[in-house]
């Protein structure tokens, strides 16, 4: 990870590869820098050679005029517009271009975008996040390390009056984006690597150092917690399944916790409904929500939070085979309730039912569930934004505005009773599939017959992962989506 630091130093005074100056359309540039560079950056801005646009970069060498090599124009778009997510995605373009410029170190400074509506904490700790984020690499397969440019080494917050509060921001971005990258990890690794028992393994590790209570129950103890609806889906797997339970409880006594419910589907084939072959290599990355919830929880007791959190995540393979699950078969979930299963690639429904089953046991303040559940949420909302359902709209509203300021934007969908008719089974208490239409909603009525509390649903279909890294500071493969959204979540809830 690229190393932060702040210190007390005047931008142009920086011995860095490249210093970034963010600039608002119609703004100054700063003034030293400006007149050590002769006026250029004043006459670019004049003669609109340059306009600092969101996100517009420009390069500029300096000629030994200061001692960076790389001046780069980073543009902010209107200081009316201006957010924390604005800068976090300036801040990985800066990064990104200090990378391409060859520097191996960048200074920037964020004290002058400190205002009443954004803290110098809040900016400095969504610049540390835009550049730490667009810098993640896996490279854990490779024999030589994926290259583009020089390995950006570090970043200087060039810093003044608010160096406290600039030093408190980063020190959080840093805590913050070590779960990011984690996430990624877990959702990059492969289907044969990242199984049930590995994504155990690393939940016990990472718990283990972070400070976190964590239990992993294996086949024999899921079985006798009843989960039969989890169960029927780990059937037709050679994987063992396995249900983590993660503990951080550090509020007061009596205060209900919060819980956190992620799928844990490692690969899902679809099992005997299977999937068309194209694309289905993407299904490793199923685990997502799983991966969320795990560096959410390492995340919370880095932070310190005094709260009561509990993190579950259900963990199994959903494979086609002699011991498969099949059509029309029936599952006794830990709730009682039976559920006729109608397709097998209805999967994450089936193991999230006994996960929030088994949240029941905290009496919850809340529970929140994320998961890649279904292809409809993408085809309704696309790949900007996570859908989301429940049914507590005060607990919806938190999680909106949380996912506001991080970047990580859902929007809602209905759940009305009168979806529930859709998952009516002839035989069983309930089925696992709905309709043709609407199939994003009738998969959180299903899992809404599972919940007895404040309840609230993130479907990350279309946002978990992607080909090419869907804003500036995320890269290709796994985002990591959910976890600083929750962290947020969790602080002001
Ligand atoms: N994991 C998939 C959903 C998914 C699809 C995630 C594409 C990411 C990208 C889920 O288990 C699934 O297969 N859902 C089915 C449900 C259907 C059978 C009711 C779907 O969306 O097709
Ligand atoms: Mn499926
Ligand atoms: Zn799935």
């Amino acid at each position: 990870m690229v190393k932060l630091q702040v210190k007390e130093i005047a931008l142009e005074t920086a011995k860095t590869g490249a210093v970034a100056l963010f600039l608002f359309e119609g703004g100054k540039p700063p003034k030293e820098i400006d007149r050590k560079l002769g006026g250029y950056i004043a006459r670019l801005l004049k003669t609109k050679k340059y306009s600092p646009k969101k996100y517009a970069v420009r390069a500029i060498d300096t000629l030994g005029k200061i001692p960076a090599d790389t001046v780069l124009l980073v543009g902010l778009g209107k200081k009316e517009d201006f957010t924390q997510e604005v800068l976090r995605r300036a801040a990985a373009k800066a990064a990104q271009s200090a990378r391409a410029a060859g520097a191996t170190s960048l200074a920037l400074s964020v004290d002058a975008l400190a205002s009443k509506k954004h803290s110098a904490h809040d900016v400095a700790q969504g610049a540390a996040e835009g550049i730490v984020l667009s810098l993640y690499k896996f490279n854990e397969y490779r024999k030589k390390p994926e290259e583009n440019g020089t390995e950006l080494k570090s970043a200087i917050f060039a810093s003044g009056a608010e160096t406290p509060k600039v030093k408190e921001g980063v020190a959080e971005a840093e805590k913050i984006c070590r779960a990011v990258y984690l996430a990624r990890d877990l959702g990059n690794h492969p289907g044969n690597t990242a199984t049930p028992s590995f994504l155990a393994a690393h939940a016990l590790r990472e718990c283990r150092k972070a400070g976190v209570r964590c239990r992993v129950y294996g086949k024999r103890e899921i079985e006798r917690l009843k989960m039969g609806s989890f169960l029927a889906v780990a059937k037709g797997s050679a994987e063992e399944p396995k249900f983590i339970v993660m503990e951080h409880l550090k509020g007061k006594k009596n205060e209900k916790p919060l819980v956190l419910v992620g799928k844990g589907l490692t690969f899902d084939t679809g099992g005997i409904s299977i999937k068309p072959s194209g694309g289905m290599e993407d299904m490793k990355f199923d685990m997502s929500g799983g991966g969320a919830v795990i560096a959410t929880m390492t995340a919370v007791a880095a932070l310190k939070l005094k709260k009561n959190i509990v993190g579950l995540v259900p963990c199994t393979e959903n494979m086609p085979g002699g011991r498969a699950v099949k059509p029309g078969d029936i599952a006794r979930s830990m709730s009682g309730l039976t559920v006729e299963i109608l397709n097998t690639d209805a999967e994450g429904r089936l193991i999230l039912a006994d996960a929030l089953a088994y949240a029941k046991k905290y009496k919850p303040r809340a529970v929140v569930d994320i998961a890649t559940l279904t292809g409809a949420c993408m085809v309704a909302l696309g790949t900007l934004a996570s859908g989301l359902l429940g049914t507590d709209q005060k607990l919806i509203d938190a999680l909106q505005k949380a996912g506001e300021k991080t970047g990580e934007r859902c929007w809602q969908l209905p759940l009305w009773e009168e979806y529930d008719d859709q998952i009516k089974s002839t035989v069983a208490d309930v089925k696992n599939i709905g309709d043709r239409y609407g199939g994003a909603i009738t998969g959180a009525a299903f899992l809404k017959k599972f919940t007895d509390y404040p309840w609230a649903h993130l479907d990350i279909a279309g946002t978990a992962y992607s080909a090419k890294g869907l804003a500036p500071y995320q890269t290709a493969g796994s985002a990591g989506y959910g976890v600083r959204q929750f962290i947020e979540f969790l602080k002001k809830y």
